[in-house]
């Protein structure tokens, strides 16, 4: 028996005769997403989105009361506490991989209008949804139901609309009616962070505060919006597989829901969310070009039974024209580097040809 053959009896008792790809097209045809299929009346999860049992949470009740992901207060970051400041994130990066920032700059009610809009945009009928409905990635504003759904083994109960900056900015015009005025505003603002984040993080790195932009390691992003319905058997799937973001650095905001957690110590800790802050997490890329220093942690969204939760990541990307390699400060005699030398194209063609399997991407690249 093939070992996917063995893996389906595992799964689904004697039923070997399931056609995962058949029943995955039939779904991704319907280009309505997981919330359509709420919407339609399931009160089962079909078997495309149920996760192998060993990957599934197990409850663990200790773990969100033992650690806590940093949370940094940008108060004062131009002047009297800059340093104190680029301390903190220098200690939450090596460690965490993840910090959450408060007093940030950007206005809360930006935030939440942004928040609000993903959940309008998601919750139009299908008929209106359908038309931004694609699978191409050269398509730079789209709506989709999992961005792997064709390779993964196991589906999530998430959908996403996605904007790609990656060859510079787009015209709003080009933006679904319902979110062009708060996106437009929403990266606005997003942008002024980034830039000053370029500067902590170079400076958290012990480089000049301009090095990562010089390098133009911070050069585009790519905004994806998710949307994760109220799940009828949320302890059967996920709402994001466990992964590592192949960014430089995602900036993320979350709605008050929960349910994002992060890898810590062999323990999954809960992200707790607060209004009016966004979550920072290091990208595999910037673990890359760090060699290490930074670490890009794993982190995944369980499913829930209360919702719908929407979440903005920002996934700020290299110079997709230019090679990368661990950068020299950071590497020795004793301390050789630890990654080849690639880009961002390449990185991103072995991460999606994976999916989200669960596994990290970086070690693919490791010398
Ligand atoms: C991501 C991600 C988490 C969330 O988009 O890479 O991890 O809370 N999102 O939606
Ligand atoms: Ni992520």
């Amino acid at each position: 028996m093939s070992r996917i053959m063995e893996e389906q009896v595992l799964l689904f008792g004697e039923d070997v005769n399931y056609d995962r790809a058949k029943e995955v097209k039939e779904f991704d045809e319907t280009k309505a997403g997981v919330k359509g299929l709420l919407d339609s009346g399931i009160v089962k999860l079909p078997r495309i989105f149920i996760h192998p049992k060993e990957s599934l949470p197990k409850y663990d009740a200790t773990s969100s009361c033992l650690f806590h992901v940093p949370v940094i207060d940008f108060t004062g970051y131009e002047k009297c506490r800059r340093l104190e400041i680029i301390n903190e994130i220098k200690e939450a990066s090596e460690t965490w991989g993840f910090f959450q920032m408060v007093n940030h700059g950007v206005p809360v009610c930006v935030m939440d209008e942004m928040l609000k809009v993903i959940k309008v945009f998601h919750e139009q009928p299908r008929e209106v949804k359908k038309e931004w409905y694609s699978r191409d990635h050269k398509m730079k504003v789209r709506y989709f139901c999992n961005g792997d759904l064709l390779v993964a083994k196991a589906a999530n109960w998430r959908d996403t609309i996605m904007f790609d900056f990656q060859d510079g900015p787009l015209d709003p015009q080009g933006y679904p009616l319902v979110c062009r005025e708060a996106v437009n505003k929403y990266m606005e603002h997003i942008l002024k962070l980034k830039a000053l984040l370029s500067e902590l993080m170079s400076e958290a790195l012990g480089l000049k505060k301009d090095y990562l932009t010089n390098i133009e390691c911070m050069k585009s992003e790519t905004v994806v919006c998710h949307y994760y319905p109220v799940c009828p058997e949320p302890d059967l799937t996920f709402g994001t597989t466990k992964h590592s973001d192949p960014s430089s650095l995602t900036i993320l905001l979350q709605d008050t829901i929960g349910g994002l957690q992060v890898l810590h110590q062999n323990r999954w800790v809960n992200v707790n969310p607060i209004h009016g802050a966004f979550v920072a997490n290091i990208g595999d890329f910037m673990q890359l070009i760090s060699n290490d220093k930074f670490k890009s942690v794993e982190h995944r969204v369980v499913a829930g039974s209360v919702g719908p939760r929407a979440s903005v990541a920002c996934h700020v990307y290299p110079n997709a024209f230019q090679k990368y390699r661990p950068i020299e400060e950071f590497t020795s005699d004793e301390n050789p580097a630890k990654y080849r030398e690639t880009n961002i194209t390449e990185y991103l063609t072995h991460f999606r040809s994976k999916g989200l399997d669960g596994y990290k991407a970086l070690p693919y690249f490791r010398l």
